[in-house]
């Protein structure tokens, strides 16, 4: 097997720099339309087949160093009992938003191998699909992030109704992030257990705390989580995206590989960080569209910085949006591995 992305996330030495991207199974792929416009999103999700398909997509298009299961984060919440839409530009939209006691109550802990069945068939069948070619990551959104959807209903852009439940209903709030928290530990030990390699936790909006509100309102469910997961014997990536504020917390997490998003420089982070974590970033998504002269001097010198970490993995710094051209991303990942010395 291609075990050059595991190695780094354990800060193993490896012969190059391994390389997968944010949300590389997508809509900025033809070939992933060609399947999605076969029923919706969450059809696509629930359908083990298509989601291994479109999985796989990108390890044949971009050849990346490693597979991240077809899913969402929100998938899990929809069966703690709350119903979920996605619509094609608003997003994901829960129409009973949690923000009383009665509702956080109302609220069950999924079975996996049950209630979210599909997600560990997808998993079993990717296992024997890729057959060793690339190993496969299984994913979680973390508690903070995956109750500002449960509480504003959706995405959101001051996350009002959370920040009001944090500071006027801090027992409430604790309630429902130990919840999810609970949900969200069973899930992955059940994603590890049907065979996803790596787990990452994407924490997307821990960006918008103060310091110590991310100490009090999100870190310790994340640290809880991990805890419960090491294990399982797999890396554990921790994304606080928007958190250069926050990397000093992050630390604490106990997570093996902390992903960065592009707003840091990568080398100030790894110096703050020092040897006992792996890296994972940071390339702005959006600069995939420099000149290709000037995308390679961006790629050297995030995989020269990267060089200094106990381990890099090279991510964009968020998930590749959708209007990007699909050979840009294959450039990248050319450049990675031609730029850090692969055979
Ligand atoms: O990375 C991958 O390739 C694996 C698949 C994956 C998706 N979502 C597929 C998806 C992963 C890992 C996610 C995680 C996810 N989902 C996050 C965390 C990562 C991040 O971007 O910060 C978040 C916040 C969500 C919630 C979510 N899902 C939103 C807000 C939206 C709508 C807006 C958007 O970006 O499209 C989604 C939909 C979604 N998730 C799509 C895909 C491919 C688009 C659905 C479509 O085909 O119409």
């Amino acid at each position: 097997m291609n075990d050059t992305f595991l190695k780094a996330c354990r800060g193993e030495k490896t012969d190059y720099t391994p390389i997968w991207i944010m949300r590389q199974a997508g809509r900025y792929l033809p070939q992933y339309h060609t399947v999605r416009s076969k029923g919706t999103f969450l059809d696509l999700c629930k359908n083990p087949e298509r989601a291994a398909e479109v999985t796989i997509q990108p390890i044949d298009y971009l050849g990346v160093d490693a597979a991240i299961l077809f899913s969402d984060i929100l998938v899990p919440l929809e069966k703690m009992g709350a119903p979920l839409d996605f619509y094609e530009k608003r997003g994901p939209v829960f129409a009973n938003p949690i923000r009383d006691k009665a509702a956080v109550d109302k609220l069950v802990i999924p079975d996996p191998e049950i209630d979210l069945v599909y997600v560990m068939d997808t998993i079993r069948l990717l296992r024997k699909e890729l057959a060793g070619r690339v190993p496969l990551i299984g994913f979680s959104g973390a508690p903070f992030t995956l109750a500002t959807y449960l509480i504003e209903g959706g995405s959101s852009k001051n996350y009002f109704e959370t920040k009001k439940m944090m500071y006027t209903a801090p027992e409430l709030y604790k309630a429902l992030l130990d919840k999810i928290t609970d949900c969200t530990i069973t899930y992955l030990q059940a994603q590890a257990a049907a065979g996803a390699q790596a787990l990452q936790i994407f924490d997307s909006w821990a960006g918008v705390l103060a310091p110590d509100d991310f100490a009090e309102f999100a870190l310790p469910y994340v640290q809880r989580i991990i805890k419960a997961i090491k294990p399982c014997g797999v890396p554990i990536i921790y994304f606080a995206n928007n958190g250069a504020t926050l990397l000093d917390l992050s630390k604490t997490s106990g997570a093996d590989v902390l992903g960065l998003d592009w707003r840091v420089n990568i080398g100030d982070a790894i110096a703050r960080l020092g040897q006992d974590v792996s890296v994972q970033g940071n390339l702005d998504p959006i600069a995939l569209l420099l000149p290709a002269d000037k995308l390679e001097k961006r790629v050297q010198a995030i995989v020269d910085a990267g060089k200094q970490a106990r381990g890099h993995v090279f991510n964009l710094g968020h998930g590749i949006l959708p209007e990007t051209p699909p050979e840009k991303a294959k450039l990248v990942v050319e450049l990675v591995h031609r730029l850090s010395g692969k055979a």
